[in-house]
Order: C-alpha cells, then sequence, then structure tokens
C-alpha cells in the first residue's frame, strides 16, 4: 500500500489541526508550527545572507550545505518555541518546488524522515501557493474570491482566487520577475546583496526625476516586462560612466522603483475593476516595499476595496506560509504525498 493511503486511512481532519511547515527553497531554512491553518504558534527564520554576501547573490552548493547543517536545530527550535513535541503535530508540510534543487532537497529529504518516523502525512506545497497563504496569517477571517498580486525574486502575476483550492492566471511577466529586476539594479549600482531592500532604502533619499520606461502600461492586460527597465537603468550608468559625469544613485534607485511598481498598482486595479473583486492581497519577497505598501493601499482607500498587505516577515520566506498552504491541503485531503516526493525547480504557477 502507498504511504499516503495508509496515513489517509488514520487522519481525523481536525479542524485545529498542528502542521508543522519547512522551507528551504533558497537561502532561508525556514520551519514554523501553524494551528488551523490560521494561528502562528512558531516561526523560525535561519537567514544565509551573511555568507552569500560575500558572493553577490546566493550560490546554490552553499546554500544547499548549509540548510543540510541547521534544519534539525531550526525544527527543534520551532517546536520547542511552539511548545509542542513532535508527537502532537498533525502533518508536515514542505515546500517541493519551485526553487533551487539541493536547497529544497534538504527540507524534502527532512520531511520525508520525520513523516516516516511519525506516520503522519506529508504534504507537498507548491512555494508560489505557499506565499498566496501568507495572507490567511494575516487576515483571519480572508475567504475567497479575492485577486492576488504575486511579486516575488521568481515571479510577477496577477492571479484570481475563486477558491481555496484553485487559482487563474490572468497576466504576469513576459520575461523578468519584479524581485529580480531589484535585485539586477542593486547590482549594477554596486549595493550588496540581497538588492531588493537596499534599493528600497536608498529610494527614501532620492527623488523620481530620472525618465524611466513603464513598460507595457497603457496596454489593457495584465502583462508586465521588467527586463527593458533593468536595461534603461544599466544604459543610464553606463552613459554616465562613459561621460565621466556624476549621478546621484538615490535618485536612480527611486526612478526604477516608481517605474516597476506604479504598473503594478495600476494593472492590479485595472483587474479589480475589470473582474468585480473587491478584495485583494498582495504576497511575495517585493511586497515588503514600502512604496509598493503605500502606492497599493492608497489605490484601494480611493476604490474603497479591501487590501490584505501580510506583515513584511511573511511576505519573503518563511515556513508559516507553507504550514498554512499546507493546512488547506490536508483539510481538503489533497496533495497529500508519497514518501518518493522529489524537489521541482521549476513549477508553472
Ligand atoms: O518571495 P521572496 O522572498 O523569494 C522568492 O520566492 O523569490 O522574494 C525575494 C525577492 C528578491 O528579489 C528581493 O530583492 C525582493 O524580493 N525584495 C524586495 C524587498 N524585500 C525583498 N524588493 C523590493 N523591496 C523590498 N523591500
Ligand atoms: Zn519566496
Amino acid at each position: 500500500m502507498k504511504y499516503f493511503e495508509k496515513v489517509k486511512n488514520k487522519i481525523e481532519y481536525k479542524k485545529d489541526a498542528i502542521i508543522l511547515g519547512i522551507e528551504s527553497s533558497c537561502d532561508e531554512t525556514c520551519a514554523s508550527v501553524v494551528k488551523g491553518g490560521r494561528e502562528v504558534m512558531s516561526n523560525v527564520i535561519s537567514s544565509q545572507i551573511d555568507i552569500h554576501k560575500r558572493y553577490g547573490g546566493v550560490v546554490p552548493e552553499i546554500a544547499s550545505r548549509n540548510h543540510t547543517m541547521s534544519v534539525v536545530s531550526v525544527v527543534d527550535e520551532a517546536l520547542k518555541k511552539a511548545g509542542v513535541t513532535l508527537f502532537e503535530i498533525d502533518a508536515i508540510a514542505v515546500t517541493y518546488g519551485a526553487g533551487l534543487v539541493g536547497a529544497l532537497l534538504t527540507g524534502v529529504t527532512y520531511a520525508k524522515t520525520l513523516c516516516y518516523a511519525l506516520d503522519i502525512p506529508l504534504i507537498k506545497v507548491n512555494h508560489i501557493r505557499g506565499h498566496m497563504s501568507a495572507n490567511y496569517l494575516q487576515d483571519k477571517s480572508l475567504q475567497p474570491p479575492f485577486l492576488c498580486v504575486v511579486t516575488s525574486g521568481g515571479h510577477t502575476a496577477i492571479l484570481k482566487v475563486n477558491d481555496y483550492l484553485s487559482h487563474e492566471f490572468l497576466g504576469g511577466t513576459l520575461d523578468d520577475a519584479v524581485g529580480e529586476a531589484f535585485d539586477k539594479v542593486a547590482k549594477t549600482l554596486n549595493l550588496p546583496y540581497p538588492g531588493g531592500p537596499q534599493i528600497s532604502k536608498l529610494a527614501l533619499e532620492g527623488e523620481a526625476n530620472i525618465q524611466l520606461p513603464k513598460m507595457l502600461k497603457n496596454e489593457k492586460n495584465y502583462n508586465f516586462s521588467y527586463s527593458g527597465l533593468k536595461t534603461a537603468v544599466i544604459n543610464y550608468v553606463h552613459t554616465k560612466q562613459q561621460k565621466g559625469e556624476e549621478f546621484s544613485k538615490a535618485d536612480l534607485a527611486k526612478s526604477f522603483e516608481v517605474s516597476a511598481i506604479d504598473v503594478l498598482v495600476e494593472k492590479s486595479e485595472l483587474a479589480l475593476k475589470s473582474h468585480n473583486f473587491s478584495t485583494v492581497v498582495v504576497c511575495g519577497g517585493v511586497g515588503a516595499n514600502d512604496y509598493y505598501r503605500k502606492e497599493m493601499q492608497k489605490m484601494a482607500d480611493k476604490n474603497k476595496f479591501k487590501l490584505v498587505l501580510p506583515e513584511k516577515i511573511y511576505c519573503t520566506d518563511n515556513a508559516a506560509m507553507i504550514a498554512s498552504e499546507g493546512y488547506i491541503q490536508y483539510y481538503y485531503g489533497k496533495d497529500l504525498s508519497d514518501l518518493d516526493l522529489n524537489a521541482v525547480p521549476q513549477i508553472k504557477l
């Protein structure tokens, strides 16, 4: 008999099930205990930023090795902080993709091992569905339908979330993701990794007085493009350097931020109005950007839409969002996995 069939027979679908979430898709080893899909009992994040900073970005092999070294203690700490033992966990939810394959494998392997030892269900979670579910932690009364704007390092998309289990893709980036553009622009300006928060900080001191393209702004669809904007920033810097002219990095950071974010806010507004939605939620690392948060709030207030903005710690990678999404899968009996679960570097949204 398959493992998940064996444990499925044992499951009592408890409304207040306690799920242990494990996330290791990139450079953060995370574990969290969440009750009933909405109540965070602990949320532990062990960041490798200081290690990867030296290389100007995430080095996949180094990330895997560090996950291997810290996953056991991170899970232990999450259990301790939540005040529960492994025997009180109803199921384990783990990110199986998308992400760096070696990094993912660490979390997947540890989750499989624990499930096998404890004889409890293993739930496979798509990282981006996890980001979306961060909103259920933020707003305990949030229920679909709503519109979800995904802005992470690998994805930029507008989704219709019709119910707890499914979503519909309205549009997304045709090339780079918005987070990726923040990171590349930061590199061009010689700012340390990770670039997004650095640009955000620098932009606070600058003015949006440099003309940069707002790609696909006037197209009445939900597509985005960030590679042209990124190239425009690189060209601006090169031209200034070739002419030996000084320029304000802060003004360039602010101008870039405004060009990158305004299109997102405008297209979110268009999607809300065209699809008759009154609730919009934000997710993914760029959701931690203050200018974006402020502009989304202004747009929502103007139209009397409800906006859910996860706390910044739940915008960037964490395992609470994985446990929350895992709870949905557990509750509806979906995506229970077998012990042959593998890491998948790329998954379609
Ligand atoms: O969701 P996330 O933590 O990981 C992925 O699933 O990709 O997103 C990481 C991305 C990075 O590109 C990072 O630079 C960006 O989110 N980011 C930010 C900010 N904080 C993180 N971008 C702009 N402003 C920020 N404050
Ligand atoms: Zn992420």
